[in-house]
């Protein structure tokens, strides 16, 4: 009887979840690249890829950590060369968004991994934002474009994609900072942020996935950050979590993507349950769903079942994508009064 009613409790909070209206804030574009498209892409583009069908791609998803993760993610993503390729990519993501419930997207792109291989960079920004606005139109999700600089490679190589994104400032909102973590801290990239933030774009960067607390802070200090991405290794810091929750800075959590990478060995041991204890401004993402196995439903599903969310735990994380959301407040206060 104790199994049947804690099922039926189960199967109502997976029904809310995949019912409720969500806002994804950590996805990177490229990160969405399923093996099907993939494969189509490489044949169509003549780029060999070391495997021969999907299942090979598949099997070859097997990551010990962040660094053995990238490699497999770049080498996907030399399959991108024309804008209908990036329009591809970016309408497919968007078709999942109208299937879960996704209302609200903003979504990450990593212009280098494109540019430094000879795609031009007009190209990548208008594939992308051509399925956004197609999506906008036909079934009303808003979104916002976030640029990403890659943290190994050198702070010029930022400033060069910085004065590209200044010639579409229509199209993107903010900066942010992603690739290879550790011996690459934030502050390294200090001047393209401050040149950033002084023409007006938003920033937010991947801190303390694998990296220490140190690069949280340095994140918040130098690089002036709305948000934080993953933010997990911020536990082992009191202060730190202390000034997160005073200043209630998101932390966009992706659970699938932080065992996938073995930042926790499974998902039962994963601290996002510790973090809504300690009243941090937490929610849930995919990341790189095509790459980690799950989508947003998914990643919420599983996080929900391995740490035994309550229902208001649910909402609680839910309502606070939204409250992290660059969405105006107005725009925010519409979606969160529907919990
Ligand atoms: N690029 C794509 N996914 C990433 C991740 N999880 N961390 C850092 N850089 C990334
Ligand atoms: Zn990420």
């Amino acid at each position: 009887m104790d199994y049947l009613f804690k099922k039926l409790k189960m199967n109502k909070i997976t029904e809310f979840i995949k019912k409720s209206p969500k806002a994804e804030l950590h996805l990177h574009i490229e990160g969405t690249l399923e093996p099907s498209l993939l494969f189509r892409l490489a044949k169509e583009n003549n780029i060999q890829i070391p495997f021969s069908s999907i299942n090979e791609i598949k099997a070859a998803y097997n990551f010990k950590d962040l660094e053995s993760f990238l490699k497999i993610f770049y080498q996907g993503s030399r399959v991108l060369l024309r804008e209908q390729d990036f329009f591809d990519l970016t309408w497919a993501y968007l078709l999942k968004c109208k299937e879960e419930n996704v209302v609200h997207t903003e979504i990450f792109f990593d212009p280098q991994t494109h540019v430094n291989r000879g795609v031009d960079f007009n190209l990548v920004i208008n594939g992308i934002y051509k399925a956004l606005k197609k999506a906008n139109k036909e079934f009303g999700l808003t979104f916002g474009v976030i640029m990403c600089f890659l943290r190994h490679l050198d702070e010029r190589s930022a400033f060069k994609m910085l004065d590209h994104a200044l010639e579409h400032k229509d199209k993107i909102i903010g900066v942010g900072l992603d690739s290879s973590e550790i011996g690459h801290p934030p502050k390294k990239f200090e001047g393209v942020f401050k040149k950033a933030i002084d023409h007006g774009f938003l920033t937010v960067a991947h801190a303390g996935e694998e990296g220490p607390p140190e690069y949280i802070w340095e994140a918040l200090n130098f690089l002036k950050v709305r948000r934080i991405d993953h933010g997990v290794q911020c536990l082992n810091d009191r202060k730190l979590v202390q000034k997160l929750r005073n200043d209630q800075i998101p932390l966009t959590v992706c659970p699938l993507s932080n065992v996938k990478l073995c930042v926790f060995n499974n998902l039962n041991q994963h601290n996002l349950k510790k973090m809504l204890k300690e009243k941090l401004m937490v929610m849930v993402n995919s990341d790189d769903p095509a790459y980690f196995g799950g989508y947003v439903n998914k990643n919420l599903i599983e996080s929900q079942i391995a740490l035994n969310f309550s229902m208001d735990e649910v909402k609680t994380l839910m309502i606070n994508s939204f409250k992290s959301s660059f969405l105006k407040e107005e725009e925010k206060k519409e979606w969160i009064k529907k919990f």
